[in-house]
């Protein structure tokens, strides 16, 4: 047998920047990561402890497909307690990470040749998802020099009679913008006007630098929106894979069908987790979100007063984006260099689409000690 037995697809190696540069770094000692969205915390001590208790209690088996109805349930008691948003469980599915959402909430709606407009540099993963399902992913580029923030008459111009939805992003994974509420009514008036779906990844939420507020799009355009998230950021539980999408009942009813076909359910434990996770969320959040917003503060200011670099204005995420076009460098060679000279691993700016070229990624994913190091590497490298 030989390669041909693959999907085309994948018969040729596809180019992976993310991969290349930290392959690269693994063999090496002394490197500061600062590349994947995966900080450094432990998952807090009584979500562990409560799970615990429940393994050795016996739930150790499956859950319903749309996951545990007492974890859906907290999920709408959230969106009521904290954003005044009235949902009803069957609006909620319980996904193996917010990643696994979108993948099957693709799969759900997309046909053959349907186009999604997703604004870019954008969660690369998005991409790719869209193709899997089918259809078209129309990328269209943000406002490189302004923040990255979006151009609603760009993405008006984008849509076809083949658009089916549009891929929000805020705060933005990589970029940091985050959206006015006068962008999410504008993307709300577009929706309804074309019979779009809205498709919100809200796995930042929590993640708002002052100056900045967090409103869910379901909130302005609730007919229009199925909102993804998930547990991995908000709670260092990346690796627990729980995610959920909520949204009007008879799409997450189709999503389910996909979810049933090929994971039957997330892991039990994960959503006991998860629950717990939810209904203790202020007082496990905050202590999280408060060192995270600490170190993109002391990023933002070490960059900024460094002459070749600039770090677009942080709205939100766990993120700095910077400028590195003062190094005349382009964003593939200048993470290799500051690899290889200085051991600071980020990710070059283009890994998330052709519009991030000229920046890199930092994630605040490490101590404040160890990113004023990097912060010190930057300002040696040129
Ligand atoms: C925008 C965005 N969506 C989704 C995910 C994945 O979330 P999960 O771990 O829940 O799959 C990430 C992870 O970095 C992300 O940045």
């Amino acid at each position: 047998m030989d390669k041909s037995i693959l999907n085309k697809h994948y018969q040729q190696a596809q180019p992976n920047i993310l991969a290349d540069v930290c392959s690269k770094a693994a063999t090496m000692t002394n490197v500061i990561d600062l590349s994947i969205g995966d900080p450094d915390f432990t998952t807090p001590s009584p979500i562990i402890e409560e799970v615990m208790y429940k393994a050795h209690q016996g739930m150790t088996h499956y859950t319903d497909t749309r996951g545990m109805g007492s974890l859906r349930a907290a999920i709408c008691n959230y969106y009521a307690q904290r954003y005044h948003l009235c949902f009803d469980r069957n609006e909620v599915l319980i996904t193996t990470g917010a990643e696994h959402g979108m993948y099957i909430l693709l799969q759900a709606i997309l046909n053959p040749g349907d186009e999604v407009i997703i604004p870019e540099p954008c969660f690369s993963p998005y991409i790719d998802q869209v193709k899997m399902a089918g259809g078209r992913p129309c990328l269209v580029a943000t406002g490189k020099d302004n923040g990255f923030k979006i151009s609603i008459s760009a993405i008006s111009q984008a849509i076809t009679n083949r658009t089916k939805a549009i891929i929000i992003n805020s705060p933005n994974n990589p970029t940091g913008n985050v959206l006015t509420n006068s962008e999410l009514q504008s993307l709300t008036k577009l929706a309804e006007q074309h019979d779009l779906l809205l498709i919100s990844d809200e796995i930042y939420a929590d993640y708002v630098m002052p100056g900045h507020s967090f409103i869910p799009l379901a909130a302005f355009a609730p007919h229009n929106t199925v909102t993804v998230s998930g547990m991995s950021k908000s709670y260092a539980m990346t690796g627990w894979r729980i995610g959920y999408l909520v949204g009007p009942s008879w799409i997450i009813k189709a999503a389910q069908q996909v979810n049933d076909a090929i994971t039957f359910a997330a892991p039990t434990l994960s959503q006991v987790g998860a629950e717990y996770a939810l209904r203790h969320h202020d007082e496990l959040v905050t202590p999280i979100v408060g060192q995270i917003k600490e170190r993109l503060r002391l990023l933002e200011h070490g960059l900024n007063n460094l002459t070749k670099f600039s770090v677009s204005p942080i709205g939100g995420s766990i993120y700095a984006f910077v400028d590195v076009r003062r190094t005349g460098f382009g964003s593939i060679e200048f993470a290799n260099k500051l690899l290889e000279k200085e051991r600071v691993l980020v990710v070059p700016g283009n890994a998330f689409g052709p519009n991030g070229e000229g920046f890199v990624r930092v994630a605040a994913t490490q101590t404040k000690g160890k990113i004023t190091e990097a912060i010190n590497r930057f300002s040696q490298f040129c």
